[in-house]
């Protein structure tokens, strides 16, 4: 390949490692003025839809959250697999259609954006390819500036898709007046913090995440189960266990749990906790983990270090993977690598091909 690996077995876990200069090199490649652009098509939209599949579609959701937190948007966001057959009827002159494909050639994703436009939407493209066709379709585009990504599963491209969609939310927020130039020159400064701390953490991170990926090995299934922000990093997770690890890993929001979900939790069955940022969510949610530790299950909790509660769940029998403090935003970002490194390692452990995963492609383009 053009890209050497750099010292390390995959191109997977140079990448993971890529992630802390990749968010640095978002966070300083694009453009203010470009970024001012976006927001005010957030803003002025009669409707926004995001569309994207996969891990960008995963970007998407978390975006909504910043979107309807920040600037008081509430996107619909679809597949783009539906979004053509489905969601065409309300789009017209004054809809915002954001588009979020890493490869920027997903076949799904221009589909949509062809016939967003035959009935006069607006696209606004996140793309790491500069010359894709996505950058080409789109009245804007934003680079994600993650550098190449080779493997399949999709990793630093994802959190800088995280940034990226934050930092547009930030800018339409400040444009509303909702905060002042202070707090978000501060948002800013703790995005660069996060990073920098990430970079320090991450050999830590790994080790735990790797003797969490060895609890598991031996699971035959399991789940990922969040809520709010990071519900969507449920489904990232497990997306991820699938392709790095072919392990069976289904995404569950943590409310859902109790209505279906926990009849599967027994011995042989791995359950991932990823410790809901909001405190009413995790308080909510610390006692699934001691079900599911009754239960039999092998437990991997993942959070923020300093959490009292989950660090005492290490006494309980769970495996904790801990990454470093930041604020509640930037939570998907940031715990997004601890899922990235348990799949890698899972994967790893597994002897599966890791990179490249039978069946799939870096870009579905048909
Ligand atoms: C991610 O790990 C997967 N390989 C896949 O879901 C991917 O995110 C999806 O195909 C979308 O790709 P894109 O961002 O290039 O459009």
């Amino acid at each position: 390949s053009l890209v050497e690996k750099n010292g390390y077995k995959h191109h997977m876990l140079r990448e993971i490692y890529e992630v802390p200069e990749s968010l640095m090199r978002t966070l300083s490649s694009v453009q203010k003025k470009y970024l001012q652009l976006a927001a005010r098509l957030v803003t002025g939209a009669d409707n926004v839809y995001i569309i994207a599949n996969g891990t960008s579609l995963h970007a998407g959701m978390v975006a909504s959250y910043y979107f309807s937190e920040l600037v008081g948007v509430n996107p619909v966001v679809v597949s783009a697999a539906e979004f053509p057959l489905y969601y065409l009827e309300n789009i017209g002159p004054g809809s915002l259609v954001l588009a979020i494909s890493q490869s920027g050639e997903t076949g799904d994703v221009l589909s949509s954006l062809y016939e967003a436009k035959l009935r006069g939407a607006t696209i606004l493209g996140i793309t790491n390819y500069v010359g894709s066709r996505l950058a080409r379709l789109s009245n804007l585009y934003l680079p994600i500036a993650a550098g190449p990504e080779l493997a399949v599963p999709a990793t630093k491209t994802f959190t800088s898709t995280l940034l990226l969609l934050y930092l547009v939310a930030l800018r339409a927020s400040r444009q509303e007046g909702r905060i002042d130039e202070d707090t978000l020159n501060s948002k800013l400064a703790a995005v660069a913090e996060a990073a920098r701390q990430l970079g320090e953490w991450l050999p830590k991170v790994d080790s735990e995440a790797s003797k969490a990926a060895n609890e598991v090995s031996e699971c035959r299934g399991g789940y990922v189960v969040s809520r709010g922000l990071t519900y969507p990093l449920a489904l990232e997770g497990a997306l991820k266990l699938k392709e790095a690890s072919y392990f069976h890993a289904e995404g569950v929001e943590a409310g859902e749990f109790k209505h279906g979900p926990f009849v599967l939790v027994e011995k042989g069955f791995g359950v991932v906790f990823v410790v809901p940022v909001e405190k009413v969510s995790a308080e909510a949610t610390y006692p699934l983990v001691g079900m599911a530790l009754e239960a039999g299950a092998k437990v991997v909790a993942v959070g923020f270090a300093g959490d009292q509660s989950l660090e005492a769940l290490s006494e309980k029998g769970a495996a904790v993977v801990a990454a470093p403090p930041a604020e509640r935003h930037l939570a998907p970002i940031v715990l997004a690598v601890p899922l990235q490194l348990l799949a890698y390692r899972l994967g790893e452990r597994l002897s599966r091909p890791i990179d490249s995963p039978r069946y799939l492609t870096k870009a579905v383009t048909q």
